[in-house]
């Protein structure tokens, strides 16, 4: 099963709209035109106007960082499906372990939106994680297990190919400390055979799952050989042109 590989740049709260413009066009410049591996950005949403105009031009997809689970109405602050599928907005990223963190989203709150994303056509970028105190307790596996389970309950089989998954072990998010290589592939797999009992054999190889957490083009190469991970989620290294095609790039040297 080929699974063509994705580069998601999560910008998280960072560059103002005409900043957000300028690293568009230097990405778009460096990566923007090739089609091997398929790319995207994720600015705030105070960018996704201005960015949705530049990437029109390019092979680059545009994501956004979070969703509201409900169509429209009385959701002070809250931005629908409808409104970033109005802007182009291919990929939504959920469930990050930061909006876990500080904002409660919890399985079910993220199940929701997951729910709604795939009904408005736009492709979830679902994730998943363990903490540093869970991976030393030896629980990784177990709650990776049920995030995937719990987040994912009632997914449309029929839309499992527009579903995204990343691991993104919440110890190696923001710190230099990136999962090696095996560490990775083992959740990796184990979570493609969660994906497996869900949806089948066929369905659960064709989906995506990324690798989040201190990726950078030193670290990338080696991760992304492994044969379940399928790209990357990028926080850091997404911030500069360089670095983020740099990642872009071990790929298409690979
Ligand atoms: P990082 O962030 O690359 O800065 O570790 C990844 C993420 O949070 O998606």
């Amino acid at each position: 099963m080929s699974r063509k590989y994705l580069i998601a740049g999560n910008w998280k709260m960072n560059k103002t709209a005409s900043e957000a413009a300028d690293l568009i066009r230097e990405i778009h410049a460096a990566v923007g035109s090739q089609t091997t591996v398929q790319v995207c950005v994720c600015p705030p949403f105070t960018s996704l106007a201005a960015a949705s105009e530049l990437v029109e031009q390019s092979e680059i997809i545009l994501g956004a960082q979070d969703m509201s689970p409900h169509a429209s109405g009385a959701y002070t602050g809250e931005i629908s499906a409808e409104m970033l599928r109005d802007l182009y907005v291919g990929f939504v990223i959920l469930g990050h372990s930061e909006r876990r963190q500080y904002y409660g989203e919890t399985n079910q709150s993220v199940n929701a939106k997951v729910l709604a994303a795939v009904q408005n056509n736009l492709k979830p970028i679902y994730c998943i994680g363990e903490t540093l105190e869970e991976r030393e307790a030896g629980q990784t596996l177990e709650v990776v297990r049920s995030q995937v389970r719990e987040g994912l309950e009632n997914f449309p089989a029929a839309s499992v190919e527009n579903l995204v998954l990343a691991y993104e072990p919440v110890w190696a998010i923001g710190t230099g400390k990136t999962a090696t290589d095996e560490m990775a592939q083992e959740v990796h797999a184990d979570i493609r055979k969660v994906l497996v009992e869900l949806f089948g054999e066929g369905p659960g190889a064709s989906v995506r799952i990324l690798y989040g957490g201190s990726m950078k083009p030193e670290n990338a190469a080696g991760l992304l050989a492994q044969p379940d991970v399928d790209g990357g989620l990028i926080g850091g290294a997404s911030l500069t042109s360089r670095a983020f095609s740099g990642i872009v790039e071990a790929v298409l040297e690979a």
